[in-house]
Order: C-alpha cells, then sequence, then structure tokens
C-alpha cells in the first residue's frame, strides 16, 4: 500500500507520540518494583507493545487502558515460550539484561531485521558478570540464564550505546554490592533517571554510572512526547515555508538533544517555551518556525546524541547552503534498516547529491527535487516518516510503504495531516 505525503507548510499545535525509549523503560521497571505503577501518555507503538507483552509473558500483571498503562510488580517468572522481540532492539536487549538479573532462563528472538542486528555485545558483559548468554553467531536468536543476586562490581562499556548500558543496569538491579559502568557512559540516561525516580541510589554524570544495591518503590510515570517523533514535524516546518507550529511535553533531555543543537547550529527557528520537570525528565514546548538552514558538521558525541534523528537530519541537510559531512555514524547500518544506505538512496533519488563512507555522509544542499516513482522506506519507521518531511517543500512524494511508522508513531498520518491542515496525504 502506498501513501503519497504532498508539499504543504505545517502549522499548529500538536503532542507527538509518547518516548518510545522512556516507555520501553518504564514497564520494565514497573515489572520489578514494589507496588502499582500507573505509566501515562505512554508510546503506543508496536516496539512498545511488543515489551507489554513481554514483561506480560514474565508473570507481571499489565492492564493496558491505552492511554495508560498500570503495571503490578512481582516476582518474574520464567516464560514458558520464546520472547518474541519482533522489530524491537531496545525490547531484546534490555529485556536480555532484565531476566538475567532476576535469575530467569529465557530464549529471545526477532523478525527478520532483527535477526540480523548484533547482540554479542549485550551478550559479552552479561556472560562476564557470571551469566549465561548464548547467541546465533552474534545474533538472534540468544538464549540466558541468569543469576540472583549478581555479585555487582566494575564494567567498562565497550560502545556509547543506551541499550548496552541500560542492559547491565537492569542485569544488576538486585546486585549485591555496587555496580560501577566506566567507558563510553554519555548515551541517554533515561534509564538512571527512572531508577532514582523509583528511589534508587544512583549517581551518573556522562563519565561514570554508580548504581548502590536497593529496591525500586512504583511511581506515577507521566512520559514526556518524544522528541525523536517530533524531529520530523520540528525539520519539515524549518525548510518549509510558512510553517510555524507548537509541540508541547517534548522531551529536552540533554543526552538525547543534539537534533536541538544542530539544527540550531544550522540556523533554525526554534524556540523552548515553559522548560520544566516531568517525573524526572526534562520537557519544553517547542515553537519552530521556517528559516533557511546552513550547511553542518555532524560528528563525535553529537552523533550519539542524536543517534535516530540521522536520517530526518539529513533531510535538512538537503534543504541547506553548501555541503553537510555526517561522521562516527557506522552504527547506523545496524539500525531497523542500514540508515546510512537508506537515506543514500532516498535522497538521490530526489536529485541530490550525496557521497556515501562507511561510517557517515557528504550532503551536498539545495537541490532537492519531487522524485520519479515510489521511495522506499526499507520497513524503517524513520524513513519512512523521514519521507513525509521531505516532501513538505517538494512533494507530492510517494512511499511504497508507510505503514512501517506504526513501530513507533502509529497516529504518525493523523497526525501529519492536522498539522499539514488539509487533506495532504492519500492512501491507496
Ligand atoms: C535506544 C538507544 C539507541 C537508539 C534506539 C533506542 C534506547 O540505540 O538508537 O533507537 O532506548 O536505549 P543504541 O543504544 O544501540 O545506540
Amino acid at each position: 500500500m502506498t501513501t503519497t505525503f504532498v508539499a504543504g507548510p505545517l502549522r499548529g499545535e500538536l503532542r507527538v507520540a509518547g518516548d518510545k525509549s522512556i516507555s520501553h523503560r518504564a514497564l520494565m521497571l514497573a515489572a520489578v518494583s514494589r507496588g502499582t505503577t500507573r505509566i501515562e501518555y505512554p508510546n503506543r507503538g508496536a516496539d512498545v507493545l511488543t515489551t507489554r507483552d513481554a514483561i506480560a509473558a514474565l508473570g507481571a500483571t499489565v492492564d493496558d487502558r491505552g492511554d495508560a498503562v498500570i503495571v503490578v510488580g512481582t516476582k518474574l517468572r520464567d516464560p514458558v515460550a520464546v520472547i518474541d522481540a519482533r522489530n524491537s532492539g531496545t525490547t531484546a536487549r534490555l529485556m536480555m539484561g532484565l531476566c538475567v538479573g532476576q535469575g530467569l532462563n529465557a530464549t529471545f528472538d526477532g523478525d527478520a531485521s532483527l535477526r540480523r542486528r548484533p547482540m554479542e555485545r549485550i551478550a559479552r558483559p552479561l556472560r562476564a558478570m557470571g551469566a549465561q548468554a548464548e547467541t546465533s553467531e552474534g545474533k538472534l536468536p540468544v538464549t540466558v540464564r541468569g543469576i540472583a543476586p549478581p555479585p555487582g562490581g566494575q564494567f567498562a562499556l565497550e560502545l556509547p550505546s543506551a541499550q548496552l548500558k541500560s542492559a547491565i543496569l537492569l542485569a544488576n538491579l538486585r546486585a549485591r554490592g555496587p555496580v560501577l559502568l566506566t567507558g563510553d557512559a554519555f548515551s541517554r540516561d533515561h534509564t538512571e533517571r527512572m531508577l532514582r525516580r523509583l528511589g534508587r541510589a544512583i549517581a551518573f554524570d556522562g563519565h561514570e554510572v554508580l548504581l548502590e544495591p536497593g529496591e525500586l518503590v512504583a511511581q506515577r510515570i507521566r512520559v514526556p512526547a518524544d522528541l525523536s517523533a517530533a524531529a520530523f514535524f520540528i525539520v519539515a516546518a524549518t525548510i518549509t515555508p510558512r510553517s510555524d507550529v507548537l509541540l508541547r511535553d517534548v522531551g529536552i533531555n540533554p543526552t538525547r538533544s543534539g537534533v536541538l543543537d544542530i539544527l540550531r547550529g544550522m540556523g533554525a527557528d526554534i524556540t523552548k517555551l515553559h522548560e520544566r520537570d516531568l517525573d524526572g525528565e526534562p520537557v519544553a514546548d517547542l515553537r519552530v518556525r521556517y528559516r533557511p538552514l546552513a550547511a553542518t558538521v555532524i560528528e563525535g558525541e553529537a552523533v550519539v546524541r542524536a543517534i535516530d534523528e540521522i536520517p530526518i537530519l539529513a533531510v535538512a541537510a538537503a534543504h541547506a547552503r553548501g555541503v553537510t559531512r555526517i561522521r562516527d555514524a557506522a552504527d547506523l547500518r545496524a539500525k531497523e534498516s542500514d540508515r546510512l544506505a537508506a537515506t543514500t538512496t532516498t535522497l538521490r533519488a530526489c536529485g541530490l547529491e550525496v557521497s556515501e563512507l562507511p561510517d557517515g555522509l557528504d550532503i551536498v544542499g539545495g537541490t532537492a527535487h519531487t522524485p520519479h516513482g515510489e521511495l522506499q522506506t526499507f520497513d524503517d519507521h524513520r524513513i519512512a516518516m523521514a519521507i513525509a518531511a521531505l516532501a513538505a517543500p517538494t512533494g507530492p512524494h510517494v512511499a511504497d510503504d508507510a505503514a512501517c511508522a506504526a513501530i513507533s508513531y502509529p497516529q504518525f498520518e493523523r497526525d501529519w495531516l492536522a498539522l499539514q491542515n488539509q487533506s495532504a496525504t492519500r492512501t491507496v
């Protein structure tokens, strides 16, 4: 089923989908907290529903009311069947850690895309703490056999990956002694913040994480709007004349907000209003208006702080004056699709000059036009939504299958239409 995204400015107000990363963590930590957790405004995408089903398979009581999910924590038990993480890397990787730390035996599998993604990066530290973790040549299916309580101790992170960092923390929730993480610890810190909110003594400064032994006590968790979802609206509004949008309650956690800094560095008109704390996470309302952009360089720590926004930043680069250089982004090849290759294909189909490097892209901005034929989404939600933004100044763009947006944002087309304020997309 193809979807046509048309040209037109974005105007109006919106609360985009709830934060996917925070929703996964809320469900998993609620499952092992003492008491009842009410998770409000959860992300409703397929990935988070996969985590919801996984914690239920481990014995947690889950009452899903749509706009809120109520979870009663419990002593988890071995799942009777394989846990199918479907398309969700966060489910597979974080739940491997969670299961190990609760002393459970579990096998994880996923869809064809997830089966291609690296799992050894998680299995290795789990083995180092004394658990068993058997991968299939580094990939799914993976079987873990946990230890509870584990001893605690020191772990050096091999990668600046929040999934890796979180898997180790989850594996050590019941550790007898303190747990110290060193190395590349500056990835998104949602797990650390939520552990603190649930009563755990934890120190984290972007370099080290120190988790003390203790228990988790249930709290209400209101989930911010997802900056990674907001990014598609932010970029479309920035590159499309006459746009003016207000995005409410957006998470602006500094370990996640690279996209805002990068776009502002390119000249974007983004104003943070009403900055505040929402249950341990900083949020703001973001007002974004059209303004011409200049090219930039995106590398090093900036990539980690915008790891899921590189495809949409490439769309911004396509409309910026000059050549934008993206480096240090090789891990993008191991996401839901090879996002460097997918982005290159998409932009070239719109007449743009793009050089693809092993760890990045060079994008010559300013010459985008309507593509001939359909653009491929590569079954990757973030590529599908990037195509919508790419169409806003120069559409119509036909996407071969934009239904994959439902992985993180089931209401994406409805919300896009609302802000384009016309029957802008057509599904045939
Ligand atoms: C995520 C961390 C990032 C990100 C993913 C979600 C998380 O992955 O790309 O979409 O929720 O922790 P890595 O940790 O592999 O960089």
